[in-house]
């Protein structure tokens, strides 16, 4: 039975959607590699994990040094049936006022990571003639971002990397699935620096990072080109590209100002 399980490395695994979809690759039986920076939390999720009989082994990367990056590939023996670029951040405030080496760090983990992590397992899924990739972008990769200038852009290169390699490597064996998640309950707004934003305040308005990670999970599965997670977060992205992008930014503009500036 070990034998024949599949392995699936998730970076970002230990919380909010890239933990439920590890839950999810759990209970179908597949061995799993979780990468994330705090070693305390990857133990615990481990902990979580291999209640479900399967073997977890952790592996401590802080996925915006190139360096680490890199290293993870090597790092890794095993063969990855599944990749799931989850591992991601934001940074909140207007372009101008940011700290510039913040959103370096934003570009490396969101971009850079991604492209260094894909390219090492696509060529070894190329080679067996299968595989499947997952990548994180979001709702946001179709909308220009204001206060979230570098985020959104980050988002949607995600998005249109994995559709063009996707197109690339049709004939190989491999799919490549874009996982779009709108505004969704997990430490993200936290770590943004995001908690007075009117987006992060409306909590009802927030996805279950359950629902998210099942409809990533399902389209995944089904070797689907992308998912947008949740109607209501379908309906905004059809709208959306109905407007120019300039009424869109200024729309973004109005929407995602600190609560304190309304
Ligand atoms: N929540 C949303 O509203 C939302 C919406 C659309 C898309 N997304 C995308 O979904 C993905 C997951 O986000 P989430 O909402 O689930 O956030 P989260 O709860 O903050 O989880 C982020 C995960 O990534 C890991 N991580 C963060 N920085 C890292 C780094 N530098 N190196 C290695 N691992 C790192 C975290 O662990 P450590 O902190 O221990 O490193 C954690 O496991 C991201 O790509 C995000 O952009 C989120």
């Amino acid at each position: 039975m070990e034998n024949q399980r599949k392995t699936a490395l998730i970076t970002g695994g230990t919380s909010g959607i890239g933990k439920e979809l590890a839950k999810l690759f759990a209970k179908d039986n597949y061995n799993l590699i979780i990468v994330a920076r705090d070693q305390a939390e990857l133990d615990s999720t481990k902990n979580e994990l291999q209640k479900f009989g399967i073997t977890v082994k952790t592996i401590a990367k802080d996925l915006s040094d190139m360096e680490q990056a890199k290293t993870l590939c090597s790092d890794v023996t095993e063969k990855v049936d599944v990749l799931v670029n989850d591992a991601g951040q934001g940074v909140y405030g207007l372009f101008k006022d940011n700290e510039l080496e913040k959103e370096l760090g934003i570009i490396h983990l969101n971009i850079c990571a991604t492209v260094i992590l894909t390219k090492h397992f696509v060529q070894q899924m190329a080679e067996r003639g299968e595989g499947k990739i997952l990548n994180l972008g979001s709702v946001a990769g179709k909308l220009p971002g204001p206060w979230q200038a570098v985020y959104h852009a980050t988002k949607a290169f995600v998005l249109s990397f994995t559709t063009a390699i996707r197109e690339e490597l049709k004939d190989s064996g491999i799919t490549f699935t874009a996982l779009m998640p709108g505004a969704t309950a997990t430490d993200f707004f936290n770590k943004a620096g995001m908690q007075d934003s009117q987006i992060a305040q409306n909590k009802e308005a927030l996805s279950d990072p359950e629902d998210v990670a099942k409809e990533g999970y399902e389209a995944l599965m089904a070797g689907k080109d992308r998912v947008i997670a949740g109607w209501k977060n379908s309906l905004e992205v059809h709208a959306a590209n109905l407007m120019p992008d300039s009424a869109v930014a200024h729309t973004m503009y109005e929407q995602q100002k600190p609560v304190n500036q309304q």
